[in-house]
């Protein structure tokens, strides 16, 4: 499996995967506009020439939003999307990001068991945040990813997946 930077030639398995994850998946010209769009990181997991994974964001002054991540539902539960959000967080990085941070429903517990893996704690809650059903959206934040000790978590995060990946190879 691959992790990659998003290319035009991929939204079409990204939004086979965004219609199953998503009850408002996005369009093709938004992704079309976001994955050109300067300030942007995007990367897509490729499995046999399949889109599997994708995830992405942006970045508002030092701030890495991340605004969508999903895996393929015969792919949940194997470090897809750990893998994704590692790429995204080395980009964010090097783009000068300091901070991390997201809305997730308040009902969605494996996305937020996710976030809380790499870091990310509640900061509040925004009240029907999410069409068409007015759930809640809880904001999650990591601080000072570009320093120690985030980065240590960090390259534990990617030792720890890429053991995982090897043991799964033998
Ligand atoms: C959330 C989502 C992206 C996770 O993808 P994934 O590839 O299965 O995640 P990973 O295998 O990398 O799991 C990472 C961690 O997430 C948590 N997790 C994942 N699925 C979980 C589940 N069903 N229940 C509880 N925790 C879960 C675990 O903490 C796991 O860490 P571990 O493997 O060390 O136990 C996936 O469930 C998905 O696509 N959901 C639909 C779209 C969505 O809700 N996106 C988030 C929008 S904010």
């Amino acid at each position: 499996m691959k992790f990659i930077p998003l290319e035009r030639s991929h939204i079409s398995g990204i939004m086979e995967i965004d219609r199953l994850a998503f009850p408002e998946p996005w369009s093709k010209k938004l992704w079309i506009k976001e994955s050109a769009q300067s300030l942007r990181s995007y990367y897509v997991a490729i499995d046999n020439c399949d889109v599997v994974g994708y995830g992405g964001g942006l970045i508002a002054a030092t701030d890495f939003h991340i605004t969508t991540i999903a895996v393929r539902q015969t792919d949940l539960n194997r470090g897809i999307a750990s893998r994704i959000l590692t790429e995204l967080l080395e980009a964010a990085i090097g783009m000068g990001a300091t901070d991390l941070t997201l809305e997730v429903r308040v009902g969605n517990l494996p996305a937020q068991a996710l976030y809380r893996k790499f870091g990310m704690v509640p900061a509040g809650i925004r009240r029907a945040y999410y069409q068409p059903d007015n759930e809640d959206a809880l904001i999650m934040w990591a601080n000072d990813i570009d320093q120690s000790p985030y980065l240590e978590q960090l390259s534990s995060i990617k030792k720890t997946l890429a053991c995982r990946e090897s043991v799964s190879h033998d």
